[in-house]
């Protein structure tokens, strides 16, 4: 339901910006009377639009999936995640649950959630257990991707369908899926894209990155875990869409920082020490991380948007509330809402023996200071 709002909200707050813009005014005042009024009007009637559109989505909430032939009372779902101290994966889960629950009436007491503390032996007992247990589907997050193939056939001997969420198994792994017929799908969404929103966003500042003007841009990069394809395609192509729009770059450093908002601080903390202002852009795989580098960015005496440029991806609300506030220069939203609805419909879609793509992905939507308060607004 949520998913639906955001979209026809970011559709309305896209014809907005366009209504700003005065036709043929005469002088600046003019121009800016008739922009503000144009804006206020059209924010009045997005707003309403966004309300009455709520009330409809909800509607069609219960309609999105077919249930029918579910027996929503009884079915069994065990869901792992890799670490219950994730931000990012924390969002995802409360909203699974609730989209199952709430929405659906899947039955609390037949939903077990497990922590795989990011020990791929823990969460392997996990879905062993599951197994014993003989749950209807599983739904997992993956500590190491790596182990997709081993958990894919002891999912697949036991019979039960598997949905993957947010770390991505080898292509080698769900082509396998697809040819053997075996009852596994990945949902997902595809990092290129936000690597490719995060360059984006920095060629779109004043000075396209380059503050110092010396006809390159200076960054660090803060990896999530490198084993993780979502760090390995947003690093590479955030600076992919820099270089591909013909801008020089210099990579003064690159970090693991594993998503982790205090080692984010530490990595950020040391590169200033080291480098100074010889740092344009700091881009961070996620915003956990980001917002430990604004700590050091701030602590530093630095200033966002004006002496360095900041990057995230994830749309947590503290990065939006940064961007609103101009302490951020812009994140990714990471729609943790439509990719577990997708999770749940796959996971919905085995439970009727239906056909399933073996990946699955959902968009990412660009979140910068001309959208973070909508997004924000929403998310809460
Ligand atoms: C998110 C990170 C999160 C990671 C967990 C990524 O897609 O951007 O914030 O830590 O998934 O696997």
């Amino acid at each position: 339901m949520k998913k639906k709002i955001v979209t026809l909200f970011l559709s309305a707050m896209m014809a907005t910006s366009m209504l700003a813009v005065p036709a043929m005014a005469d002088d600046a005042t003019d121009a800016e009377a008739v922009a503000e009024e144009a804006t206020d009007e059209a924010e009045e009637e997005a707003a309403e639009d966004v309300e009455e559109d709520a009330a409809e989505a909800a509607e069609d909430a219960a309609d999105a999936i077919d249930l029918e032939g579910i027996d929503v009372e009884n079915a069994t779902i065990g869901i792992s995640i890799y670490k219950f101290d994730d931000n990012f994966m924390t969002l995802y889960r409360t909203e699974l649950v609730r989209y199952l629950t709430e929405d659906l009436g899947f039955n609390e007491k037949n939903i077990t959630v497990t922590d795989g503390k990011n020990d791929q032996a823990e969460q392997t007992n996990q879905i062993n257990n599951f197994i014993t247990a003989g749950v209807d589907v599983m739904i997992l997050n993956l500590v190491q991707s790596s182990s997709a193939p081993q958990v894919t056939d002891l999912c697949n001997e036991a019979g039960i369908p598997v949905v993957y969420i947010n770390r991505q198994p080898e292509e080698s792994e769900s082509d396998r899926w697809a040819e053997e017929g075996i009852k596994a799908t990945y949902v997902g969404a595809d990092a290129r894209q936000s690597g490719t929103f995060q360059g984006e966003e920095i060629l779109e500042t004043a000075n396209g990155g380059d503050i110092n003007g010396d006809g390159k841009v200076s960054y660090i990069m803060v990896q999530g875990d490198p084993e993780n394809i979502d760090a390995q395609y947003r690093t590479e192509y955030s600076v992919k869409a820099l270089t591909d729009a013909g801008v020089e770059v210099e990579e003064l450093l690159l970090q693991r920082g594993d998503w982790d908002q205090a080692k984010g601080q530490q990595i950020v903390q040391d590169a200033l020490t080291q480098f100074g202002d010889q740092i344009e852009v700091v881009f961070c795989n996620n915003d956990a991380m980001a917002l430990g580098a604004l700590q050091s960015i701030q602590a530093a005496g630095r200033v966002v948007n004006e002496d360095i440029y900041l990057v995230g991806v994830d749309a947590l609300t503290d990065a939006l509330q940064n961007i609103q506030d101009g302490n951020m220069t812009g994140t990714v939203f990471n729609d943790h809402i439509g990719q577990s609805h997708a999770a749940v419909e796959m996971a919905v879609k085995f439970l009727k023996d239906e056909e399933v793509a073996p990946v699955n992905m959902v968009d990412y939507i660009k979140a910068t200071s001309e959208n973070a308060a909508d997004i924000l607004a929403l998310l809460q």
